[in-house]
């Protein structure tokens, strides 16, 4: 059977690095705040004229080598993003014709901070199905461009990253799987009020700026991530005690471990890179993995879920044995 080997990853972080003291001379806030409502230290945030392509072009360039292949083997690019160049043309073509892509087909895929999760799914489904043989998956994203800079209540969470995994068809039996095993993605519009940005080209012709009620999205983030995570493991028939590693969408450290608590995992195993990043969306997972994986903590063969809450709210995990 053909499944998704996870053949390489990446990522990539502006220069520049706003810490809690530095966001204390543009909002009224404070490092304790922020550290103990969030886990937050610090975020990276994007250069001028550094786009959501340039990123992402660089966590893709790193992930391909890491993989051992060329550029020339990329068939498939997928960008999960909230924060593209342009309205349009998708950011994934943008990055094709960066990376010199001239195989396959590029698009992006939209579902916020669930937006790697959902990306991920859709390469795997293209793999599996014989229509790609080498898909690079790529979470990018400039949020420092969407935030309102007088609201504390937003802008002292997020930050810009990018981060890239390089999927390759492999032939094999499940029990050898090494890549993707199963993904579970879930969405209710019903909450799209809680976490939104005011502005798009149908809706008001201004970009806008991001908007959310906190602790109502915090309150639906555990339960929702939680089961999704044990959702998963169900159809998968793997036990929760047998995962080594958690790899969760970095929205706030209190979330994290309001998750690993509620379904009993220790946490040493998840993998936590807040407070170095801030919450960075789409590209929070593949970071937080690369981190992970460059640190030496996940080893090939290790057993990772991955899940994440966004905008939407959409939400969801991914299962894979790296
Ligand atoms: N600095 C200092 N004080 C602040 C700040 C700040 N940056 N922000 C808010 N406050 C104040 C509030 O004004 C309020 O003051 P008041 O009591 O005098 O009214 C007080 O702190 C408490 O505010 P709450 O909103 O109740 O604080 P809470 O404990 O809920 O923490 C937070 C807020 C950190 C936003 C939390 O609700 C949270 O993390 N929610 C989840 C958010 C999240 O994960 N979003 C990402 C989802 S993924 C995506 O798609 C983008």
């Amino acid at each position: 059977m053909t499944y998704s080997r996870i053949a390489g990853i990446g990522s990539y972080l502006p220069e520049k690095v706003l810490t809690n003291k530095g966001m204390e001379a543009i909002v009224e806030t404070s490092d304790e705040w922020i550290r103990e409502r969030t886990g937050i230290n610090k975020r990276h945030i994007a250069g001028e004229g550094e786009r959501t392509s340039d990123l992402g072009e660089a966590a893709a360039r790193r992930a391909v080598e890491h993989a051992g292949l060329s550029l020339d083997d990329v068939d498939l690019i997928i960008v999960a993003t909230a924060t593209p160049d342009l309205t349009f043309p998708a950011t994934a073509t943008i990055i094709q014709h960066k990376l010199g892509v001239k195989n396959g087909f590029a698009f992006d895929v939209h579902a916020v901070c669930s937006g790697f999760l959902y990306a991920l799914a859709t390469a795997d489904t293209f793999i599996r199905t014989g229509q790609a043989k080498c898909a690079l998956v790529i979470g990018a994203e400039t949020f420092s461009r969407i935030l309102d800079w007088t609201d504390r209540t937003t802008c002292v969470l997020f930050g810009d990253g990018a981060g890239a995994m390089v999927l390759t068809a492999e032939d094999g039996e499940p029990e050898e799987y090494k890549g993707v095993l199963k993904t579970h993605l879930r969405s209710d519009g019903e909450y799209c009020d809680l976490l939104y940005v005011d502005g798009g080209p149908s809706a008001t012709k201004t970009v806008g700026h991001l908007r959310m009620q906190g602790n109502q999205v915090f309150r639906h983030a555990v339960t929702k991530i939680s089961d999704a995570m044990t959702t998963l493991c169900a159809q998968t028939g793997v036990d929760i005690a047998d995962i080594d590693w958690v790899v969760p969408h970095q929205a706030n450290q209190r979330i994290l471990l309001g998750v690993a608590k509620k379904l009993g995992i220790s946490v040493e195993q998840v993998i936590s890179t807040v407070a170095e990043h801030g919450n960075t969306s789409a590209a929070s997972i593949p970071l937080a993995f690369d981190a992970a994986v460059k640190d030496g903590r996940i080893k090939r063969g290790d057993t990772v879920l991955m899940e994440a809450l966004g905008g939407g709210f959409t939400w969801g995990a991914a299962l894979v044995r790296y």
